[in-house]
């Protein structure tokens, strides 16, 4: 039981006494989450709440000015005034472009009868942008997973068909094929395994475990396993670590994740006589907290500004075919960013086209406390 269910025989008093001295509805209006305007019958508007001066970025002197200069829709403006002259209540959608983006309303307009003619209008905005633009990122999530299964799903099949046909019982090509389809079958399972890192990692019941670490032994492990992995690449790899780097709260499975596909890119973009070079150091953030950032930089192909954002994204690929070549899924950055998001850090690249990338993300200092 809930302490609003004590008993006060006067509350439901105070609340009618609200209503009859109209005190209520202002206040209603103003705390609602949905934007609310009041226009009357010549569409002057009268009023609005907080929420719809943040929706539309509105401040007070639009107020007496006309619906159609503050919201300007034809569609509107003409639900509006099919409900001024019907007085019937209507319901509209509504898409506006505000400050480069896009909006999404589903607005409720409401004839304000006084007498028996219609006197004004109430309009309701209820805000759908991020549900829209969530059915959207999902709707592409699954279009790109479809898409990116299909590719080596079909080149399979191809390729068994083939075999199947006739090609088996040539040795040479039978040994030719089976290799594709055993590239290709590698290639599905890393999608599925990265789809379902993405997936633990973006669970709400998610909880990882920080603890206190040291970063110089993974770092130099995942160097040495790097080193080993270098394609047949003559690249140099180096460690840049001061002496006295304090200990960071991580996880210690994911942390390792963060720097192998950090080093996997450099090593994948970086061509032959190149350097990748990983680095740590203890530095601030912006409110003056000490914190540790590690950097991984490769004289490698480099990117162009524009991509440097979308980077993290799913499935966000600078060169598609090149990176489906190499066997990528474009999945590796977005996992690496959710990973250093819940360790309460940062991640960004500075790039330049030909001449080499840098990744750094920081993580939060381990407290004597923790
Ligand atoms: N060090 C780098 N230098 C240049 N471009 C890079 C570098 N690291 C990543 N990129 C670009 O960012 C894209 C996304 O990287 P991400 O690691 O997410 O995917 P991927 O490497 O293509 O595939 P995978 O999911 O297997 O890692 C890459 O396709 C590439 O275009
Ligand atoms: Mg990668």
């Amino acid at each position: 039981m809930t302490n609003t269910s004590i008993h006060d025989p006067h509350s439901s008093q105070r609340v009618q006494q609200l209503f009859e001295e109209q005190r209520a509805l202002p206040l209603l209006i103003q705390e609602m989450k949905d934007g609310v305007l009041v226009c009357d019958k010549n569409r002057h508007v009268l009023l609005f709440n907080d929420a719809l001066k943040n929706l539309l970025s509105l401040n007070n002197s639009v107020l007496n000015q006309s619906f159609e200069r503050i919201i300007p829709s034809p569609e509107l403006e003409q639900a509006l005034t099919l409900v001024l002259t019907s007085g019937k209540a209507s319901t509209q959608e509504l898409t506006l472009t505000h400050n480069n983006r896009i909006f999404y309303f589903h607005v409720h307009l409401i004839p304000l009868t006084v007498t028996d003619q219609v006197d004004g209008c109430v309009a309701i905005f209820h805000d759908e942008t991020a549900i829209r633009r969530t059915e959207k990122m999902r709707r592409d999530f699954v279009a790109n997973v479809s898409h990116e299964l299909r590719t080596p799903l079909s080149a399979i099949h191809g390729y068994a068909e083939t075999l199947l046909d006739g090609a088996l019982d040539d040795r040479e090509i039978a040994w030719d094929f089976v290799k594709v389809i055993f590239r290709h079958s590698k290639r599905l399972s890393q999608l599925v395994t990265d789809l379902l890192d993405l997936s633990k990692l973006e669970s709400p019941d998610f909880e990882p475990e920080l603890d206190p670490m040291s970063l110089p032994h993974l770092i130099r492990k995942v160097h040495t396993l790097a080193e080993s992995s270098t394609q047949g690449k003559r690249l140099t790899l180096f460690i840049h670590l001061p002496d006295n780097l304090p200990d960071v709260m991580a996880n210690r499975s994911n942390l390792e994740q963060v720097l192998t596909n950090l080093l996997d890119n450099a090593i994948k973009y970086t061509p032959e006589g190149g350097k990748i070079a990983i680095s740590a150091f203890e530095t601030q953030d912006q409110s003056g907290h000490s914190i540790v950032q590690v950097n991984v930089t490769d004289t490698g192909i480099g990117l162009e500004a524009k991509h440097a954002a979308r980077l993290f994204e799913r499935f966000y690929r600078v060169d598609k075919a090149r990176s489906r070549e190499m066997g990528g899924t474009g999945l590796g950055l977005s996992i690496v960013k959710h990973i250093i998001q819940y360790h309460g850090g940062d991640i960004w690249v500075e790039s330049t086209p030909e001449k080499g990338s840098t990744f750094s993300f920081t993580l939060r200092i381990a407290d004597e406390s923790d």
